[in-house]
């Protein structure tokens, strides 16, 4: 599926279309020209009357589309979209060590590292030959803030 090497979306076409019927996910597409250049993956983990907590389970940019401000807009979009509901959010995802720019997104919209799991990644890529860390961060936001 080309839209899977696009985005750097190393999941099963399976995987995929269970996600998409899967009715807590919430996703986001940025396109141009009614071509898809941005996508945010996501789901629902837990929601009572107080609470929200969402997990970020992929965010990538067409490699053209980097860097130009696409992905915090795509955070953003999805902070916007959760404060509808008038609710304590936290906002969990993941990446690994080696993912400078993703971390340095992540940092700049205030996210924080609350765990590491090391050596979580294994070295199956000519880029990356080392075993990488999982770095794990939330954001954690009121609605009425
Ligand atoms: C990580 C990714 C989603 C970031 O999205 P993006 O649209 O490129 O990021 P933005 O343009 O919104 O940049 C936001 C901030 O991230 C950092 N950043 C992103 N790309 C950068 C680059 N090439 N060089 C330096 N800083 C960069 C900067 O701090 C930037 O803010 P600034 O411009 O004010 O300094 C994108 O690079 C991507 O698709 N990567 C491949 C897939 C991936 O690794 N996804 C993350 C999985 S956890």
């Amino acid at each position: 599926m080309q839209f899977k090497s696009q985005f750097e979306l190393n999941w099963s076409n399976d995987s995929i279309s269970k996600h998409f019927q899967n009715e807590n996910s919430f996703n986001l597409i940025i396109q141009q020209d009614q071509i898809p250049i941005g996508l945010l993956i996501g789901h629902y983990i837990f929601q009572d009357i107080k609470l929200i907590e969402f997990e970020i389970l992929h965010i990538a940019l067409l490699p053209n589309y980097r860097n130009q401000g696409y992905g915090y807009k795509l955070l953003i979009e999805l902070e916007k979209h959760l404060k509808i509901k008038e609710k304590t959010i936290n906002i969990f995802l993941e990446t690994g060590s080696a993912n400078k720019f993703a971390i340095k997104l992540y940092e700049k919209l205030g996210y924080k590292i609350y765990n590491e799991r090391k050596n979580y990644y294994g070295s199956k890529s000519i880029n990356s030959p080392l075993s990488q860390d999982a770095i794990l961060f939330v954001k954690s936001l009121n609605a009425i803030s």
